[in-house]
């Protein structure tokens, strides 16, 4: 049993990175430099998916861009011997992986880009990666540990994290039964509770198992919060009907729909960049941490 079908969905306004997502998606933005889909993609395919199914909007295009064979740009890099950047372009897609691509008519939420995705999954489970929280710094990728629960139990799987309690009105929140470590049944999710009214503090992240029967599900999903139909309200009807698992994952997310998580992404994986990480490293260490109060720039130890 293992998952064949990932779905992306990258339709979304990305409306707290305008005018950067005016004409691009927000899944294009690089950290360091690959953007953020092409990260999520490549965590699909460590888990075995062959499929790769965008939902994506009239200003996406540059998606579907990335994912195609640019034979002009490679036969360039190879006359002109770059032999290290021909193969970072020709990795974008390994071979044997299949891309799908399906347009969200209107941007409804989240829960209606997954629907969307019922002419490509059909009837089988499958999985959905939200690019923009990118899941990094673990032996195996957040969503390789979660087939591995998948093929254990043989039911939906929702990744989760702990959270600040303070930061509980950010997320949607699960309500559990531990079943074993790091791993629950879901008993129920608050869509951004306040702190005292949270049952956990473990919030749901980008990354599911679902089966089809959430389709169905979210045919019957009225609109919620914002107009939008929201993926949470089609798991607690799945919940009432199927298991469904919340997971722990190892590793550690950066919120790349956020600026500041953006930011950390670009740091944290900048140093680890084995091309730039020493001279970005050093780099940073002549930012004292004293801040000039004045004008609000770093004042530099060395010059
Ligand atoms: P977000 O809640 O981050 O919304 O979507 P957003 O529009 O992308 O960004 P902001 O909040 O305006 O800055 C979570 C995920 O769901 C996708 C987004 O592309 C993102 O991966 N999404 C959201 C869709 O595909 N379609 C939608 O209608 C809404």
């Amino acid at each position: 049993m293992r998952i064949r079908k990932a779905v992306f969905p990258v339709a979304g306004l990305g409306t707290r990175f305008l005018p950067a997502t005016k004409a691009s998606a927000k899944e294009i933005l690089p950290v360091v430099d690959k953007p953020l889909v092409q990260y999520a993609v490549k965590e699909a395919i460590a888990a075995g998916a062959e499929e790769m199914v965008f939902i994506t909007s009239h200003t996406k295009n540059s998606i579907m861009d990335h994912f195609d064979r640019d034979y002009e740009l490679e036969a360039t890099l190879e006359e002109k011997g770059k032999t290290e950047l021909l193969k970072a372009v020709r990795d974008v897609l390994p071979s044997g992986i299949s891309c799908v691509y399906i347009r969200q008519p209107e941007q409804m939420g989240l829960g209606h880009a997954i629907s969307c995705a019922i002419p490509a999954v059909g009837d089988q489970d499958f999985a959905v990666i939200l690019a923009d929280d990118l899941i990094a710094g673990s032996f195996q990728p957040c969503m390789a540990q979660m087939q591995r629960v998948y093929q254990e139990y043989g039911t939906s799987v929702i990744a989760v994290q702990r959270v600040p309690w303070e930061e509980t009105y950010k997320y949607g929140i699960v309500e559990v039964e531990p079943i074993g470590p790091g791993l629950s049944e879901i008993r129920g999710i608050v869509e951004k509770p306040d702190p005292d009214q949270a049952p956990s503090n473990l919030a749901v992240v980008g990354r599911y198992i679902l089966t089809p029967r959430i389709f169905r599900l979210l045919d019957k999903t009225k609109p919620g919060a914002g107009g939008e139909i929201q993926l949470t309200d089609a798991i607690e009807s799945l919940m009432s009907e199927q298991t469904v698992l919340a997971y722990e994952f190892e590793g550690t997310r950066y919120d790349c729909g956020s600026k500041f998580g953006y930011l950390k992404a670009n740091v944290e994986m900048g140093l680890q960049h084995p091309e730039i990480g020493d001279e970005f490293r050093d780099y940073l260490k002549t930012l004292t941490g004293s801040w000039d109060d004045d004008d609000d720039t770093p004042v530099k130890a060395t010059s």
